[in-house]
């Protein structure tokens, strides 16, 4: 080959790779975009009066003003949360030593149930810029990354939440402590060897140990990265009775912790049953209490 052209293809090459590289790790929107964060309500497929696919679902993040109903199936890579998941899989980001990852979920793919642990599910990768935190309720999701985006059968006839925020590193050292509380089963993670001093106790739970706690409950104020305020809470129930009050909103719920978006009063706490109305955005929520 000429050393000309081959200098401009090195060029391009270089050129491909530093846009690669260079892109933050983000909540992805559904056109693949970095968003702030969002929120994917998976539809139950059986409604009143009607049976449906159980992979439609329905959409919201920091730029659309209102929910929408996706064109995605849930069980393809297309769509928010696999052009999120994307980063991890396609990208290769959990063989990389610069990032860190950690799938969790109480009903791991694959892998027996182990009694224990919090009932929270989730994936957290970052660098030392910035990542995302995808919270959802999904069982046996997500795969493992060597496997690919695969949604699960048994999470098609429930409804279900995922919600994605974008936070910057420093608050991932605050989501590390705070996952010391909710205490997930991390079925597949990396804490490479340049963030363990920052989050040692992570490290631990990616080790499968248990760290020490200081309390038995603890609540977050996470600001995202445009500033957008979440508060995350691992609790007792009892701290959670008197802590909350209706006009606080629902988005996501466990057993063990949950979600709370303070700004837009739409659901109510349902302290009979001793768990949050995960509320369908379709149906105009009410008091459930
Ligand atoms: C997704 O789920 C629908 C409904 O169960 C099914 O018809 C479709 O083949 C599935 N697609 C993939 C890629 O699994
Ligand atoms: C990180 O990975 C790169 C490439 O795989 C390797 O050259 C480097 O030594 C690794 N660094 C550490 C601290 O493990
Ligand atoms: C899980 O993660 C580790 C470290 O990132 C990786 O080496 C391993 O192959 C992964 N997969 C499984 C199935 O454990």
């Amino acid at each position: 080959m000429d050393t000309r052209l081959s200098s401009r293809l090195q060029i391009i090459i270089l050129c491909v790779c530093c846009t690669e590289c260079s892109t933050d790790i983000s909540c992805r929107n559904e056109a693949g975009e970095p968003v702030d964060w969002f929120i994917i309500y998976k539809l139950p497929r059986y409604k009143i009066g009607e049976v449906g696919s159980g992979v439609d679902y329905m959409y919201l993040d920091s730029s659309v003003g209102s929910w929408q109903m996706s064109k995605y199936m849930v069980n393809t890579s297309q769509g928010a949360i696999g052009n999120t998941l994307k980063q991890l899989y396609t990208g290769q980001a959990y063989k990389s030593n610069s990032s860190v990852y950690a799938l969790y979920n109480d009903g791991p793919p694959i892998l027996d149930y182990i009694k224990g642990y919090g009932h929270t599910k989730g994936v957290l990768l970052f660098d030392h810029s910035q990542g995302f935190w995808l919270s959802h309720s999904i069982p046996h999701f997500p795969s493992f990354p060597e496997r690919g985006y695969l949604y699960p059968s048994s999470g098609k006839v429930n409804g279900q939440t995922a919600l994605c925020m974008t936070y910057d590193y420093d608050q991932f050292l605050s989501i590390a402590k705070h996952m010391v509380y909710l205490y997930p089963r991390f079925y597949n993670c990396s804490v490479p060897a340049a963030f363990t001093l920052d989050l040692s106790q992570l490290a631990q739970l990616c080790e499968g140990s248990k760290p020490r706690l200081a309390s038995d409950r603890n609540v977050e104020h996470l600001s995202s990265i445009k500033g957008e305020q979440f508060v995350s809470f691992a609790k007792s129930e009892h701290f959670v009775d008197a802590e909350l009050t209706p006009s606080m909103a629902i988005l996501q719920t466990s057993t063990r912790g949950g979600w709370l978006r303070l700004w837009v009063p739409t659901c109510w706490w349902s302290p009979g049953r001793d768990q949050f109305t995960s509320c369908p955005p379709t149906a105009p929520c009410r008091n459930t209490s």
